[in-house]
C-alpha cells in the first residue's frame, strides 16, 4: 500500500548538521521516494495548526518556541507503508526510550528536541500534507 507522509527535520537536526544523515535513511529504504523537500522557518500560526492537538498542554509553549528557533526541513516521503515506516525509523517521542538504531535513539536526549516529526496516521498525513504543501498533489 503506497502512502505519503509529512516529515519535519526539526531545528535541532538542521543546526546539528544531521539533514543528510536522516534523509539518507529514507533514501535507503526500498522503493521510498522523496517527493518534495523544503528548508523553511515555521511560524507560530503554522505551528498552531500543525500541533492543534497539543494547544494548551504544558509542553506546548516551549515546543513552539523551539520549533520556531531556526529553519526546519519539510519533506513529503512516498512509498510502501511509509507512515508507519518513518515512525519506526524515528523511534518513540522520548529519545532516551528510543532504541539505538532509530533516529531519536541515535541522536537525541531531550524529549522536546527529538529531531524529527512524522505523521502518525493516514488522517494525520492528509491533514499535515495540506498544511505544509497545499499545492502538492
Ligand atoms: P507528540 O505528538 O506526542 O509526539 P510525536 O512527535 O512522537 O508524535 O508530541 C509532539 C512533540 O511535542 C514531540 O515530538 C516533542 C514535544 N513533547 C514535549 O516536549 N513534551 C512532552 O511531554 C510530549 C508528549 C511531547
Ligand atoms: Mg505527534
Amino acid at each position: 500500500m503506497s502512502q505519503r507522509t509529512l516529515v519535519l527535520l526539526k531545528p535541532d537536526a538542521v543546526r546539528r548538521g544531521l539533514i543528510g544523515e536522516i534523509i539518507g535513511r529514507f533514501e535507503k529504504k526500498a522503493g521510498w521516494t522523496i517527493r518534495a523537500l523544503e528548508l523553511r522557518e515555521l511560524d507560530r500560526p503554522l505551528l498552531e495548526q500543525h500541533y492543534a492537538e497539543h494547544v494548551g498542554r504544558p509542553f506546548y509553549e516551549p515546543l513552539v518556541e523551539f520549533m520556531s528557533s531556526g529553519p526546519s526541513v519539510a519533506l513529503v516521503v512516498e512509498g510502501e507503508r511509509v507512515i508507519e515506516g518513518v515512525r519506526a525509523l524515528a523511534g518513540p517521542t522520548d529519545p532516551i526510550a528510543a532504541t539505538p538504531g532509530s533516529i531519536r535513539g541515535d541522536f537525541g536526549t531531550i524529549v522536546r528536541e527529538n529531531l524529527i516529526h512524522a505523521s502518525d496516521s493516514e488522517e494525520s498525513a492528509e491533514r499535515e500534507l495540506k498544511i505544509f504543501f497545499p499545492d502538492f498533489s
